[in-house]
């Protein structure tokens, strides 16, 4: 068992939603997915469903390539092996593709989003940009609240994709805006569907049902090391359920920023954020903390080392998978990096 304290890390177990939704309550909703977009007699509005099982964006997302990284990985021993799943190749360029997908198709099938209603939910940018995505495709309203500070280019994208805005304060981080979207859904529900990513059971099983057996099968289950950033924690709790329901051994590690205004996008510091409801800090057998300046530094050798122009999160996950690895004599460690470089493309650091 690989259970090596690791400098500068802690074991998680730390944070917990008052009402963190069971995974035994997610997972029995997992027949009921699979069938999404079979539906002859879904509430939902005909054309939409039919967009939706037709449309060439929709099939293109997920089945993403799973790389060995070769050049950051100087120190390693020689049975160890670091690979990289580049969810930046989704056609709205971020792992959000999935969750954006599942969530949609769940609201189709319960009715939930329906013609003169428009797709709400607070979100710090790739999520906001699959729903813009989606929303294009299929012809629904997208409505977004998200941090001023969020960076040019995805704000720039999302009006791109038509997406109508609500910026919030940006030293309330992505609470602020969740708050807000709280009080419009709350004043007029009929308005509005909510997609709350942050408590959204098809967020984690959009990953239970598809990043993890894709990781399971691309590594012909070898691997023995998860790792991936909490934002949601929809990424590590889906992944994190199939892989473990197929070896039990396979270690999961979390990658958390070091303070809580960090610049790293798309990740929570959950010791001073408000806590996602899908998240159960119990199934996480370690927090990897890493500090912007490392997940930057990383950003930039894996552009110029191995060609992979990538986030500042996948960074921070590369970071924290390479301090894995390198403890270890033998194993296949997978990090999961969210989104590839362009939307940060204006961010100083590449150029130092
Ligand atoms: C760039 C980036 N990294 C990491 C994450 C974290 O993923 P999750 O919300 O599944 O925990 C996100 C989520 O928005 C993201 O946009």
């Amino acid at each position: 068992m690989f259970r090596t304290h690791i400098l500068g890390d802690h074991v998680s177990g730390d944070y917990t939603h008052p009402d963190t939704i069971k995974w035994s309550e997610i997972r029995t909703n997992v027949s009921k997915y699979r069938q999404i977009g079979a539906h002859q007699r879904s509430p939902a509005p005909l054309t939409l469903h039919r967009a939706l099982q037709t449309s060439p964006v929709v099939t293109l997302i997920g089945h993403t390539p799973l790389v060995r990284l070769t050049r950051v990985t100087e120190a390693l021993s020689p049975a160890v092996a670091l690979y990289v799943k580049l969810e930046g190749l989704n056609p709205g360029g971020s792992v959000k593709d999935r969750t954006a997908l599942f969530i949609v198709r769940e609201a189709l099938r319960k009715g939930d989003l329906v013609p003169g209603r428009a797709l709400l939910d607070a979100t710090s940018g790739n999520t906001g940009i699959a729903y813009a995505m989606l929303g294009a495709v299929l012809g629904f309203p997208v409505l977004l609240a998200l941090p001023a500070d969020a960076s040019p280019e995805r704000i720039q994208i999302l009006r791109a994709y038509g997406a109508q805005l609500i910026l919030t304060d940006p030293a309330a981080g992505t609470d602020d805006a969740r708050h807000l979207v709280h009080e419009l859904v709350t004043t007029e529900p009929d308005r509005y569907f909510h997609a709350d990513q942050y408590s959204n059971p098809a967020n984690p099983l959009a990953h239970y049902t598809t990043t993890g057996p894709e990781i399971w099968q691309q590594t012909k289950g070898q691997i023995t090391h998860f790792v991936a950033g909490l934002g949601t924690g929809g990424t590590m709790m889906g992944v994190g359920h199939y892989l473990r329901e197929q070896n039990h051994g396979v270690q999961l590690v979390g990658v958390q920023p070091a303070s809580p205004q960090n610049g790293i996008e798309g990740l929570k510091h959950l010791a001073t954020a408000d806590v996602p409801a899908i998240y159960d800090p119990n199934l996480v057998d370690r927090i990897a903390v890493v500090s912007t300046e490392e997940a930057c530094a990383m950003a930039r050798r894996l552009a110029r080392q191995e060609g992979l122009f990538v986030g500042v999160s996948a960074g921070a996950a590369v970071v924290a998978a390479l301090r894995v690895a390198r403890k270890l004599v033998q194993g296949l460690v997978v990090a999961l990096l969210p989104d590839g470089g362009f939307k940060y493309a204006s961010a100083p650091f590449w150029a130092e």
